[in-house]
């Protein structure tokens, strides 16, 4: 039986963090046994945003990809691959904005709050306003059945399917068919300050981060406000480090509930043992990215056959379409 096909992609802004590790790659990790996989890296994407710096940019990619395989993405189950290396996604993206009408983009919700929200940077461009049109691109050309996504995304899902409707329809064809997300088993990580985990914020624990400092990052959480001294009981439900145990420590996650709220441990010794269970998470993620940082002749071989395989296929799905185009 032919396996279902999904593609993702996250965009290489920085370096990642454990709100990628257990937002997005856990899940892409588990869907590689069960699907057909490509992995991409965005970085036309993101250089819509970060068009101003685009040496941080290259240097993130790479970082990123080791970053994967150190998680446990795997080259022999999975295509990993460039964005930008492959030239049918921009081809194709710019087939799809013939037919996308611009009130979409104007209303898509992403948009709209981006450009409230981003003031750093000018986000007023007419590749900006496209971002959605070639996120659609990314996956049609692939066909891909199912596309994992955060709840963030969906508006980006909703217009591929609109986009594919609208093609299928002018050019009499059942061409494409309508990509379905994938929502990721929502553990949403938050940041030390408990708000969402992200590079913007500088409230994250990088997975390359030296163990000294994801201690001192854990030690620094605030905890429940109302618990000033040590026989305060806690309000471990009020507490942000007690959502990390639920996601990094389940197994003592019913016992630190308890003694928490009866006073018998401390934030410290809580933050401590908690600390200690995550060093002992990353650990062999960073004893393989440290092997992976040595060779990187290797990681330019995965992206180079992950290039073409993501080019043979793109490759096909653009010879159809200026087929069906008459071009
Ligand atoms: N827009 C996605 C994000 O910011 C990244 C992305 C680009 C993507 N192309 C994609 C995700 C295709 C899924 C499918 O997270
Ligand atoms: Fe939070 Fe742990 Fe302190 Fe309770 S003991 S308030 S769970 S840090």
């Amino acid at each position: 039986m032919n396996k279902k096909r999904i593609l993702s992609g996250m965009r290489p802004t920085g370096k990642l963090h454990l709100g990628h590790l257990v937002g997005a790659l856990n899940n892409w990790i588990k869907l590689q046994n069960e699907y057909e996989c490509f992995f991409m890296v965005a970085d036309w994407h993101a250089l819509m945003s970060e068009y101003e710096d685009p040496q941080r940019l290259k240097e993130n990619m790479l970082d990123n990809v080791i970053d994967w395989l150190s998680c446990g993405i795997d080259p022999e189950k999975s295509t990993i691959f460039i964005q930008s290396q492959v030239p049918e996604h921009l081809e194709l993206s710019f087939v799809l904005s013939l037919i996308t009408p611009l009130g979409l983009l104007e209303r898509c919700p992403t948009y709209k709050e981006q450009l409230r929200e981003v003031t750093n940077r000018d986000l007023s461009t007419y590749a900006f306003l496209g971002y959605p049109v070639l996120q659609a691109a990314d996956i049609l050309l692939y066909k891909a059945d199912a596309v994992p996504v955060g709840e963030d995304q969906l508006p980006h899902l909703e217009l591929t399917r609109q986009i594919a409707r609208k093609f299928n329809h002018l050019y009499k064809a059942a061409y494409f068919s309508q990509p379905q997300a994938l929502l990721t088993e929502a553990t949403r990580l938050m940041g030390l300050d408990g708000r969402k985990m992200s590079k913007s914020y500088n409230n994250y624990i990088g997975l390359s981060e030296e163990p000294e400092v994801i201690r001192k990052k854990i030690q620094n959480m605030v905890t429940d406000p109302q618990r000033i001294r040590l026989s305060d009981p806690g309000h471990p439900h009020k507490c942000n480090v007690f959502s990390y145990y639920s996601i990094f420590f389940p197994e003592r996650r019913h016992e630190t509930e308890q003694r928490c709220s009866k006073s018998l441990v401390g934030c410290t010794a809580c933050k401590k043992e908690l600390a200690e269970k995550v060093l002992e998470l990353l650990s062999p993620i960073q004893e393989k990215r440290h092997k992976l940082l040595k060779d990187k002749k290797y990681i330019q071989e995965i992206l180079s056959c992950g290039r073409e395989k993501a080019a043979s296929f793109a490759g096909k799905t653009m010879r159809e379409v200026r087929e069906l185009l008459k071009i």
